[in-house]
């Protein structure tokens, strides 16, 4: 581990310290740390970019400040494949923030990454409309305005069950609801063979198995269809009181009926009836501007809470390509 020596207080242009009111703090050191060790700082990031670092651990770096012996200031990169980086995360302990730090550690991720010959930074942000800290410090240090791609949806099951559209769903009987993991073989043979056509590819349902919650999981069958699977909602308990509605889609040719409706109920209502999470989240991509438009009119007055999924980057020189 190599930490910094925290760098000199006093300038050139510095005014006497009688002029400028009580002596100001040192400032804190950074420490590079290697991958392995995210589970001494896991409290200043969420357990998904645990998991990832996990996942990514050659190519992970972490800086991290110290206030004596506890660590209060956390960023995470990983490297790409391109001459580029994500920075998966950046947080600053409440008490400790307006001093610099979140804007000296980021500085020193980009610095590690530039070493390294990367041209390009890039980060995936959740934004609150109330609160824009990071997007504002991201900007500042010369990241792209962050651009709008998902509006990711919050809600608990009370409110669910005070939906009246939602509560309000009937299925065809031609239609019944499976878990995901009852799915026959012969029917997931048939999603498989749709991919590319009817299945749309960001929602194949076999990318999102993993990990999935075996009791919220469902799947739509059609018996006029030979018992195939026309639509599913595949979930992630990503806390221990949020589940996450990863993957929720219905095939096409049935969408305008509204067949993912009655699909929702049954996920809530197998939701509800768990002993763990009862606040749920799902993520809604701009670029489907009919789901865009119902988040926004119908589901809105139902939300507790409406963030925006953002995309970012930076060019630290001209993009070079890959290596
Ligand atoms: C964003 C965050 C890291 C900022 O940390 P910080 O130590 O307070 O930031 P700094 O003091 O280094 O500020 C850096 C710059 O951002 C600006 N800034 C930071 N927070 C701001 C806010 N709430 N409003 C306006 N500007 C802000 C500062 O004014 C400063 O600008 P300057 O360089 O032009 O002076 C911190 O607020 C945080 O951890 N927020 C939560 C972020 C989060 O949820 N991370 C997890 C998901 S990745």
């Amino acid at each position: 581990m190599q930490r910094e020596s925290a760098p000199s207080l006093s300038r050139p242009d510095a005014a006497p310290l009688a002029a400028q009111g009580p002596a100001p703090e040192p400032a804190l050191p950074l420490a590079d740390l290697p991958a392995d060790a995210i589970a001494t700082v896991a409290h200043l990031t969420s357990p998904s970019v645990v998991a990832a670092i996990g996942r990514h651990r050659a190519k992970s770096n972490l800086v991290v400040a110290y206030d004596g012996d506890f660590a209060c200031g956390l960023a995470v990169g990983v490297g790409g494949p391109n001459r580029d980086y994500e920075l998966l995360s950046l947080f600053v302990s409440p008490f400790h923030r307006g001093r610099g730090l979140g804007r000296r550690l980021l500085d020193r991720l980009e610095a590690i990454y530039l070493a390294q010959g990367a041209s390009v930074g890039v980060a995936h942000l959740t934004v609150d409309p109330d609160a824009q800290d990071l997007a504002i410090l991201l900007m500042r240090a010369g990241w792209r305005r962050p651009w709008i791609n998902r509006l990711i949806c919050e809600s608990t099951m009370e409110s669910a069950f005070r939906t009246p559209w939602l509560i309000g769903a009937t299925l065809d009987p031609r239609f019944r609801i499976t878990a995901w993991h009852d799915v026959s073989h012969s029917a997931r043979e048939a999603i498989e063979a749709g991919l590319g056509g009817w299945v749309a590819p960001d929602l194949n349902p076999y990318d999102f198995e993993p990990d999935a919650d075996p009791s919220t999981s469902v799947a739509l069958i059609d018996s006029a269809a030979g018992d195939a699977v026309r639509g599913w909602i595949v979930t992630h308990r990503i806390s221990e009181d949020v589940l996450r509605w990863t993957c929720s889609f219905v095939d096409p040719r049935l969408e305008g009926r509204a067949r993912i409706v009655p699909l929702w109920l049954e996920c809530a209502r197998r939701q509800r009836a768990l002993a763990g999470p009862q606040r749920f989240t799902f993520a809604v991509p701009v670029e489907k501007p009919r789901m865009a438009k119902f988040a926004i009119r119908r589901m809105r007055p139902w939300l507790t809470g409406l963030r925006y999924g953002c995309t970012t980057e930076k060019l630290h020189g001209p993009y070079q390509g890959p290596r």
